[in-house]
């Protein structure tokens, strides 16, 4: 079976081939580039769920057979911004902004921010659509604190400032195997596989479908 990630981070595309792996399924990973590349998309849907599947439909109209297409948002929520910046975390610091930009704003706008004020959280939506038009959306989450300063050299994004509850080290100063065991992605990448393996059964944990934005 074909999986086609709409993504053209590597890390992303790294991340699934291995969780494919190490669950023992028998499915390849390939890029948008092979069918002439990703669809243009507006992420303009408000919510990660939509906004993934937007993309995920997208990339479906090009593909066939028992392939499927896979697309995910995903960003920081902040319990003091109520959730923001949530699906604009990309877009925190302007429309073209960069990932350092972004980290730095957020560091910035949380100085006013209290010990024990400042969690928040990491959100995943995984869309999955089908050549033949069946959807499903799946998430995971992790929470954590938002620290001052930051710590860790790994990752990517806001990683060496956020802090997993119970955990002593930023999600930048874990191994990526690591990260992936506890991370928004991986919850919702694995909570997509055990659907997979289940026969594509309803009735799975982390499930949150069907979704129509
Ligand atoms: P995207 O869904 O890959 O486009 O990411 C949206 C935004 O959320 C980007 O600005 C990322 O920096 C941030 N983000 C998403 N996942 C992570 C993560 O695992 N670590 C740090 N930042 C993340």
């Amino acid at each position: 079976m074909k999986l086609y990630l709409a993504t053209s981070n590597r890390h992303k595309i790294d991340e699934l081939r291995q969780m494919l792996a190490d669950a023992g399924l028998d499915a390849s990973v390939e890029t948008p580039d092979v069918l002439g590349g990703m669809p243009e998309v507006v992420e303009d849907a408000g919510t990660f769920s939509g906004n993934a599947l937007k993309k995920a439909r997208a990339l479906a109209t090009r593909i066939e057979g028992d392939a499927l297409a896979l697309a995910d948002d995903s960003g920081i929520c902040i319990d003091a911004f109520d959730g923001a910046p949530g699906v604009y975390s990309a877009r925190y610091a302007g429309e073209e902004a960069t990932d350092e930009a972004n980290l730095a704003k957020l560091i910035r706008e949380m100085e006013p921010i209290p010990d024990g004020s400042r969690g928040g959280r990491f959100v995943c939506h995984l869309a999955v659509v089908s050549a033949q038009g069946e959807e499903r959306v799946f998430e995971g989450v992790i929470e954590g604190e938002i620290l001052r300063e930051r710590r860790g050299a790994g990752g990517f994004g806001y990683d060496p400032v956020f802090l997993p509850l119970g955990r002593k080290r930023t999600t930048a100063e874990m191994s990526a195997a690591e990260k992936a065991e506890i991370s928004h992605r991986g919850k919702a990448t694995r909570a997509f596989l055990a659907w997979l393996q289940s026969g594509r059964a309803d009735a799975v944990n982390g499930t949150v479908a069907p979704i129509k934005p």
